[in-house]
């Protein structure tokens, strides 16, 4: 047996998947990994640099092409998503739009959801179609929709499960299927689920992308997105990002590694907080709607039993309006103000609870129409659970809803 048969659990792989360790020539036996803050390394002859300087991509050349820091955390990373390479970039929107830019140009076509994350959407709605890269939006609720947009130039199929900050679901198996059937390329945006929940690449997708900023970091400490996939396909997205200058820095990638040795506990914790404030909160009078795929209110749940194994640390909920207030959208913003252990701030996925008011979030940036195709109701409060207590969260939650005075 070698080091690899003991690392099928997450927990055990996460503490000792990044370490090539029946490798002899390894010089990561450090358990911690060394931060590289090199920009540039010395070869010793041509031929040593003919090699760092080409394909494959080397890890001891220029920082912008790599760096040995990120090579180790790229490592865990391919595993925990069932795939054979990883490529670790800036950020979540670092690595979205590089992957789209490696699969697009300008006459070919996309096909995506009406639900994206607002910085996905702004790629795939103004900066794309801007460059000549046709888009077609579907609703992902409508499997079907995927394929009968799909056109001759189609390269590229992009989903996000569940997606930001309504979490509707898109059903993975089916997506994938078809694009398979067709020979386009599918991306999914794991970042809500995480890898602990869902695995995408089970269902066939090609491509897994996160915001490592979220819970792969889990302490709201580091900006950085990973892509995942076969070598030969995260090779050719690598390409595109020392272009694109899309690296992810040495210190980065060190406290990624960090936070990722908790990720199973973490995120096993986020699942039950999410969960309870789910309960809590549909029981809740002042509450109308509560969006949350463990929950079997979700219109989708038995797509959740399908292809997740827990419903994930956010949630998010509508409130009830009220004589002058119609929409809830001032109770909405009263209920934020009037927390007290849960965190009014942008983000999810850290160790403490943050909330957000979604239409004051985007009123300045999105017109309404838009607003409303996003599923961004006024009333609508995302709550990313963190690790605090859920008796506590729970507590601070009535208190709020109390204090904005929602009947
Ligand atoms: C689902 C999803 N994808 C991508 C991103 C972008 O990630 P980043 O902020 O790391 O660029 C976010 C950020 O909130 C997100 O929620």
């Amino acid at each position: 047996m070698n080091n690899d048969d003991f690392l099928s659990d997450p927990q055990s792989l996460v503490i000792h998947g990044d370490l090539d360790w029946d490798n002899p020539e390894t010089d990561d036996t450090a358990l911690a990994p060394a931060i590289y803050p090199a920009s540039t390394y010395s070869a010793r002859n041509s031929a040593e640099f003919a090699e760092m300087a080409n394909q494959p991509r080397h890890s001891r050349y220029y920082a912008r092409y790599g760096n040995p820091t990120q090579e180790r955390c790229e490592r865990l990373l391919a595993r925990l998503e069932n795939a054979e390479a990883a490529l670790l970039m800036s950020s979540g929107m670092g690595a979205m739009s590089t992957t789209l830019f490696a699969h697009a140009r300008a006459g070919d076509h996309i096909v995506a959801q009406t639900t994206h994350y607002m910085g996905t959407a702004q790629m795939l709605t103004d900066l794309l179609p801007n460059l000549g890269v046709e888009v077609t939006l579907v609703d992902q609720r409508d499997s079907a929709a995927f394929a009968k947009a799909t056109r001759e130039n189609t390269k590229l199929i992009v989903v996000e499960t569940p997606s930001n900050p309504t979490l509707t679901l898109t059903d993975l198996a089916a997506v994938a299927d078809f694009a398979r059937s067709r020979g386009i390329t599918t991306l999914a945006d794991n970042t809500f689920a995480s890898p602990i929940n869902q695995h995408p690449r089970d269902f066939g997708i090609d491509l897994v992308l996160h915001s490592a900023t979220k819970y792969l970091g889990g302490h709201s400490d580091l900006i950085a997105g990973v892509v995942c996939g076969n070598r030969e396909a995260v090779e050719k997205i690598w390409a595109r990002s020392i272009v694109l200058g899309t690296n992810v820095s040495p210190f980065n990638a060190f406290l990624l590694l960090r936070g990722l040795r908790t990720l199973p506990m973490r995120v096993a914790r986020q699942n039950e907080n999410a969960l309870a404030l789910g309960r809590f909160l549909e029981a809740h009078p002042a509450v109308t709607r509560v969006h949350y795929p463990e929950l079997a209110s979700h219109p989708q749940h038995e797509l959740a039993k399908r292809q997740m194994q827990h419903g994930g640390g956010v949630l998010s909920i509508e409130l009830k309006g009220a004589p002058g207030d119609e929409t809830g959208f001032q109770a909405a913003k009263n209920f934020v103000a009037a927390l007290k252990l849960a965190k009014h701030a942008v983000s999810l996925g850290g160790v403490e609870t943050l909330v957000v008011h979604a239409a004051s979030m985007w009123e300045a940036s999105l017109p309404p129409d838009k607003m409303e195709r996003a599923g961004i109701v006024p009333s609508l409060v995302r709550i990313a659970a963190g690790l605090e207590n859920a008796q506590d969260l729970c507590a601070d939650m009535e208190q709020a809803l109390q204090a904005s005075e929602i009947r």
